[in-house]
């Protein structure tokens, strides 16, 4: 199967070297090819260049762009993909005045997910998870992290696992699993955390480590969840069985977990909607991505991750949907990118980079997707017409994306 992409009027993300991450000033740089074209065979980008030079090129299928964009499809590198129903009844509780922590101080918030989702068979779970992804994946999403942490339960939690394994077999796009036993203190454990943290360490994670199914392993660093000596405990763990953190961190306080994941060789530290000089501090030299979530801050109505800090200080940075059924109900990563410019105050240029070469770095998979490169991954979006990329975040809320090409098969 071979495609070539004709009269392309501008091809985002063009890069001859293989690039994994853009920092800090570099990411006001977003290399643009103007009227080009992309020819791909199988799953693979074999080459591209302006038209004038398009000659010698026999493919099967010819799709003619002529007015549109074509990047590579988002890389969202943060989501609760897998959950069961919906916690609609939570939204119009915030919306009458209760807080996110009220919520879920009243049993509500993650354990109203888990006790659902122990309940839903694993046949259940992998068609309400597809189905989503299926829409995600028409809105330009060709790769996402998938964790766990709404099963609480040895058995839930691997149930999970296995749901995540399936999907990851079954969908063109590119799923990374991620491990969050570590997401909420279960009710029955509520008097003794300390033995839910043992169940985690000694069972859980030599179980899941196992199946083999995740390579990255989550904690919920927060007051109320997990400490920062909980968290380290875990991530102790995971490290012996060779699990790398990702892990949220500073979403509403800040206890220390960004130095934490920085010491554990986090491949992220994920929400920083709190964030201080010793988190930036921490965050530099090392391999750690900081990813924001500006779906959180904005459908719970907290503080936006303050981004420019982290660029203006020459660190990288990713953006992320966050998608779950408690704090960021969508998983449309346009919006997020228009959100990261209006919000975050990011150019759209850094947004896109945020949300492409950076997301993937934040899944581990940057050397395959994320830029168009001579063989990396056939994972693109063809935008509707438009006249530049820059209305991609400026119509906030619309859906650029016209067609999409995944794993090499177009959409
Ligand atoms: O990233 N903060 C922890 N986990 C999710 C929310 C999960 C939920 O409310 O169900 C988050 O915001
Ligand atoms: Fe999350």
């Amino acid at each position: 199967m071979s495609i070539l992409i004709t009269n392309i009027k501008q091809l985002l993300q063009v890069h001859d070297s293989n690039v994994t991450i853009v920092k800090g000033e570099a990411m006001k740089t977003l290399p643009v090819l103007e009227n080009a074209y992309l020819y791909i065979e199988h799953d693979t980008i074999i080459e591209f260049g302006k038209m004038e030079d398009c000659d010698g090129l026999y493919p099967e299928t010819t799709i003619d762009a002529t007015g549109k964009i074509v990047l590579p499809s988002w890389c969202d590198s943060h989501s609760h993909l897998v959950y069961a129903g919906n916690r609609t009844s939570e939204f119009v509780d915030r919306i009458n005045g209760l807080s996110y922590a009220e919520i879920a101080n009243r049993g509500g918030g993650i354990l109203n997910s888990a006790k659902l989702l122990q309940k839903t068979s694993e046949e259940d779970l992998y068609k309400q998870a597809m189905e989503r992804l299926e829409d995600l994946i028409k809105m330009g999403t060709g790769a996402i992290e998938v964790k766990t942490g709404y099963g609480l339960t040895v058995d839930a939690e691997l149930k999970m696992l296995r749901v995540i394994k399936r999907i990851k077999q079954d969908s063109l796009a590119k799923i990374t699993p991620t491990l969050l036993a570590a997401h909420a203190i279960p009710e029955a454990y509520r008097k003794n955390k300390s033995d839910y943290i043992k169940l985690i360490t000694e069972e859980l994670i030599p179980e899941a480590a196992k199946l083999n199914i995740a390579h990255y392993l989550d904690v919920f660093c927060e007051d109320g969840y997990f400490s920062i000596e909980d968290t380290e405990a875990i991530l102790k763990a995971g490290k012996e069985h060779n699990l790398r953190p990702k892990i949220h961190v500073n979403q509403f306080n800040i206890l220390g977990g960004v130095a934490l994941g920085v010491k554990y060789n986090a491949l992220s530290v994920d929400h920083l909607e709190e964030l201080n000089d010793d988190d930036i501090a921490a965050i530099k030299g090392s391999k750690t991505m900081p990813v924001a979530l500006p779906g959180c801050s904005y459908f719970l109505s907290i503080p936006y991750t303050p981004a420019r800090q982290l660029i203006d200080a020459g660190l990288p940075l990713a953006i992320a949907t966050d998608y779950n059924p408690g704090s960021a109900p969508s998983g449309n990563m346009n919006f997020i990118v228009s959100a990261a410019c209006v919000k975050l105050k990011l150019t759209p240029e850094e947004a896109i980079n945020a949300a492409t070469i950076n997301g993937a770095y934040a899944m581990g998979i940057s050397n395959m997707y994320g830029s168009i490169t001579r063989g990396k991954k056939a994972n693109l979006i063809i935008t509707k017409p438009l006249n530049d990329y820059t209305e991609i975040p400026y119509a906030f809320a619309h859906n650029p994306v016209e067609s999409v090409i995944i794993n090499g098969e177009f959409r």
